[in-house]
C-alpha cells in the first residue's frame, strides 16, 4: 500500500502518529508561515501544512504543486492550532505536518475545480467526467447508489430469490420504445435487439421452474429523453410464480420500508397507500401523481352545464369536462402576467384552449375578467364547490377529459413548486393499481398495450377482451414516489389462448405472432405456471432517494439529452471494413 490512511480518516486519536496519505491537491495556499494544502480522495480532505523548516527541496516541490496534482506525503499528525479547528469536517481537528513529499503525477490546469463551490456547466462535466466524478456530490451519489443496490440484493437474497443473468444480444421485446439494434456479422441482414427489459426471459425462467428470479438488469430504449429517462438504464427486475398482485406489492412494500429506514431514516407505514388508475386520473390528472401535497382536481361540469359562460357551457354540452384546481393562497403569487404565462404553458404544452380563472377577494367575491359572464348564484356554487377562501386562485380548464387531465396535472405541478406546498426532502410512496389493459393508439386508431402485451386482465374482465376491450382492467401496479413512476409490473398471461387473443387485439397478425413470439407461445404450452413480477427503475430510485432532479446525476457515465457520450464521443463512425463485414451501407450519414 502506498498509504497508511485515507484523507477522511484521521482525527484527534491519531495525533502524534506517523502517517502516509495519497491524494489530489484540492486547494493550495502559500502563507508566509508555510504552505497549506487540502489533500483530497473519495473519503474526505486532510489539511497538510509544510513548515518553512521542512527543507529547501521539499518546500520548493511543495510550492510547485497545483490543483489536481497527485501526491503522497509522509509525516506526523498534529493538533490544529487553537482557533483553526474546523468542526464542519471529519478531519477538522488535525493536520498533517509532512517530512516527505512525493509528486506522483502532475495535472494540466483542470477546466473546472472538482473541489470548487460552483457547479460547472453540464457539457463540461460530461466531457471531463473523470474530473466531475471527483466532486463530493457525485461521490456521495454513487455511494448512495451502491448502498441501495446492495440493500436490494440482500433483501431478495433473504427472500430466496435467485439472481439469473439474461442476454443482451437477443430478440426485441416490445416495451413501447424503439430498439437499439446490433447487426450480425455472421448473418448479414439479421439483427439482435438490445433488451428493452428482460421481460420475456424472466417469464421463460418461470416456465422453467425458477420461481423467484431477480436481476439488476441493464435495459436499452431508443426513446425521447427527459430528466428521468436515459437510453441505457438499470432495472431491479423481479419475477415470481404462484403469486397474486397482492404478493408482489407486499414484497416491494417490504423492500421500500427497508430502504427508507436504512437509507433515509424514515419509518414507512405499511401497506403503502393505493389508488386506482381511474381515481388518480380524476383527482390528479395523471397516473403518477405527486401526493406530497393536495390541490386536487374538482369537477364542475354539472355547474358549467347550466351557466352562461359560453366556453364552459359549450364544453359541457359537447360531452367535455370542466374541471379546476383551487391553488390555495395563490392569488397573490400570480399577477396578470403570471396567469398569462400559466395560460401559455397549458396551451402550448398540452393543447388546452385557454385558462379560466378567479381570484378570491376579501369577503369571498370571485374576481376575474370573465366573472361578468356568470350569475351570482353560479358564482356562489363555484365558490362552494371549490371551497374557495379569500386569497385563493381558482383555475379551470374546459376540454376533453384527456386534455384537462394533462393541463391540470401540469398546473398542479407548477403550483406545488411555486407555492412551496411540500418539503422537497419529504418522500411519498404509493401504488397505482387497476390500470386499463389497453389505450387507444392515436396513430393507428387501434389498441395499444398500456403496460406490455403479456399483461393479464383481471380474471373478472377476461370476457371484456371480446366484448369491450377498452373497459378491461389489467392486473397491473405501478410504484409511485414523489410523482415519479419508480416501478411497474403486472401479473402475466400464462394461458397461450389468452395471449393470442391479446396479441390479436393489439393488431399483431398470427404470422407476426409466430415470427416474433413463437418461442413464448410454445413455452406457454409446456406447463406455464401462473406468474407475475415487477421492475423498479434503479436510477430513478437513486434520484428520488438522493433528492436529485436529474437521472444523469445518478449514473457514472450517462448520455446527454441527444443520447451521446461527450467523453468517449459515442456514437462514433466505424471503419468501412467493419461495415462491409456487417453487410451495411450508410445512405445518409448525419453531419458530424
Ligand atoms: P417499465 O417499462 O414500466 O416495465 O419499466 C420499469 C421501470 O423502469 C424505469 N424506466 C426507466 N428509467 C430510466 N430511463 C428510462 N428510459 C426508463 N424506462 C423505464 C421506470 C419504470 O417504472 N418489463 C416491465 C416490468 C414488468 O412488467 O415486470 C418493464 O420494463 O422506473
Ligand atoms: P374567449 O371567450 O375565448 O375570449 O375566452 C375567455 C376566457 O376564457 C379567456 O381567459 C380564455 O383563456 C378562457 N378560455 C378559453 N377557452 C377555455 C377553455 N377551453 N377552458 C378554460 N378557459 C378557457
Amino acid at each position: 500500500m502506498l498509504r497508511t490512511h485515507t484523507c477522511g480518516e484521521l482525527g484527534s486519536q491519531h495525533i502524534g502518529q506517523q502517517v502516509t496519505l495519497c491524494g489530489w491537491v484540492d486547494s493550495y495556499r502559500d502563507h508566509g508561515g508555510g504552505i497549506f494544502i487540502d489533500l483530497r480522495d473519495r473519503y474526505g480532505k486532510t489539511q497538510i501544512v509544510f513548515d518553512p523548516d521542512v527543507g529547501r527541496e521539499t518546500l520548493e516541490l511543495a510550492r510547485s504543486l497545483r490543483s489536481e496534482f497527485v501526491i503522497s506525503v509522509r509525516g506526523k499528525v498534529a493538533a490544529r492550532p487553537e482557533g483553526t479547528v474546523n468542526a464542519k469536517i471529519a478531519t477538522g481537528a488535525i493536520e498533517v505536518r509532512p517530512s516527505e513529499l512525493l509528486l506522483l503525477n502532475k495535472s494540466q490546469t483542470p477546466p473546472f475545480q472538482p473541489g470548487g463551490m460552483e457547479l460547472p456547466n453540464e457539457d463540461l462535466r460530461l466531457k471531463y467526467r473523470y474530473l466531475d466524478l471527483r466532486r463530493g456530490e457525485m461521490q456521495a451519489t454513487l455511494q448512495l447508489r451502491h448502498r441501495i443496490t446492495i440493500g436490494m440484493r440482500k433483501y431478495f437474497d433473504e427472500h430466496g430469490f435467485l439472481d439469473v443473468e439474461t442476454p443482451m444480444l437477443g430478440r426485441s421485446t416490445p416495451e413501447g420504445a424503439r430498439d437499439y439494434l446490433v447487426p450480425s456479422r455472421v448473418h448479414n441482414g439479421s439483427f439482435y435487439a438490445l433488451p428493452q427489459s428482460p421481460q420475456l426471459y424472466k417469464q421463460i425462467l418461470m416456465i422453467a421452474g425458477y420461481d423467484r428470479y431477480v436481476q439488476v438488469a441493464r435495459c436499452f430504449r431508443d426513446e425521447d429523453l427527459r430528466a428521468d429517462r436515459q437510453p441505457e438504464f438499470t432495472q431491479l427486475d423481479v419475477e415470481m410464480s404462484f403469486v397474486t398482485a397482492e404478493d408482489i406489492i407486499s414484497l416491494i412494500d417490504g423492500l421500500m420500508a427497508r430502504l427508507a429506514k436504512e437509507i433515509l431514516g424514515i419509518d414507512l407505514s405499511l401497506p403503502l397507500p393505493r389508488m386506482t388508475y381511474d381515481e388518480a386520473m380524476e383527482r390528479y390528472g395523471h397516473d403518477a401523481p405527486d401526493l406530497r401535497f393536495g390541490l386536487e382536481i374538482v369537477d364542475l361540469t354539472d355547474i358549467a352545464a347550466k351557466c352562461d359562460f359560453r366556453v364552459f357551457r359549450a364544453t359541457a354540452d359537447e360531452g367535455g369536462q370542466v374541471r379546476g384546481i383551487n391553488a390555495k393562497g395563490g392569488a397573490a403569487a400570480y399577477s396578470r402576467k403570471g396567469i398569462d404565462e400559466l395560460t401559455n404553458f397549458i396551451v402550448q404544452d398540452f393543447g388546452a384552449k385557454g385558462l379560466a380563472w378567479f381570484k378570491v377577494e376579501d369577503g369571498g367575491t370571485l374576481a376575474s375578467p370573465i366573472a361578468k359572464n356568470f350569475s351570482p348564484e353560479i358564482l356562489q356554487q363555484i365558490s362552494d364547490r371549490m371551497q374557495a377562501e379569500p386569497g385563493d386562485l381558482l383555475v379551470f380548464v374546459a376540454d376533453t377529459f384527456e386534455v384537462s387531465c394533462k393541463a391540470l396535472y401540469g398546473l398542479r405541478k407548477r403550483f406545488g413548486v411555486d407555492l412551496k406546498l411540500y418539503d422537497p426532502k419529504s418522500k411519498h410512496f404509493s401504488w397505482i393499481v387497476e390500470f386499463p389493459m389497453f389505450a387507444k393508439d392515436e396513430e393507428t386508431g387501434g389498441w395499444a398495450a398500456m403496460h406490455h402485451p403479456f399483461t393479464s386482465p383481471r380474471p373478472q374482465d377476461i370476457e371484456l377482451l371480446k366484448t369491450d376491450p377498452g373497459k378491461c382492467r389489467a392486473q397491473a401496479y405501478d410504484l409511485v414516489i414523489n410523482g415519479f413512476e419508480a416501478g411497474g409490473g403486472t401479473i402475466r398471461i400464462h394461458d397461450p389462448g389468452v395471449q393470442q387473443q391479446a396479441f390479436e387485439l393489439l393488431g399483431i397478425s398470427p404470422e407476426l405472432q409466430r415470427e416474433r413470439f413463437g418461442f413464448l407461445l410454445d413455452a406457454l404450452a409446456f406447463g406455464a405456471p401462473p406468474h407475475g413480477g415487477i421492475a423498479l427503475g434503479l436510477d430513478r430510485v437513486v434520484m428520488i432517494f438522493g433528492g436529485l432532479d436529474n437521472i444523469r446525476d445518478c449514473i457514472a457515465f450517462p448520455k446527454t439529452q441527444k443520447a451521446t457520450d461527450l467523453m468517449t464521443e459515442a456514437p462514433g463512425r466505424v471503419d468501412a471494413r467493419q461495415l462491409r463485414e456487417l453487410g451495411i451501407q450508410i445512405r445518409d450519414p448525419a453531419p458530424r
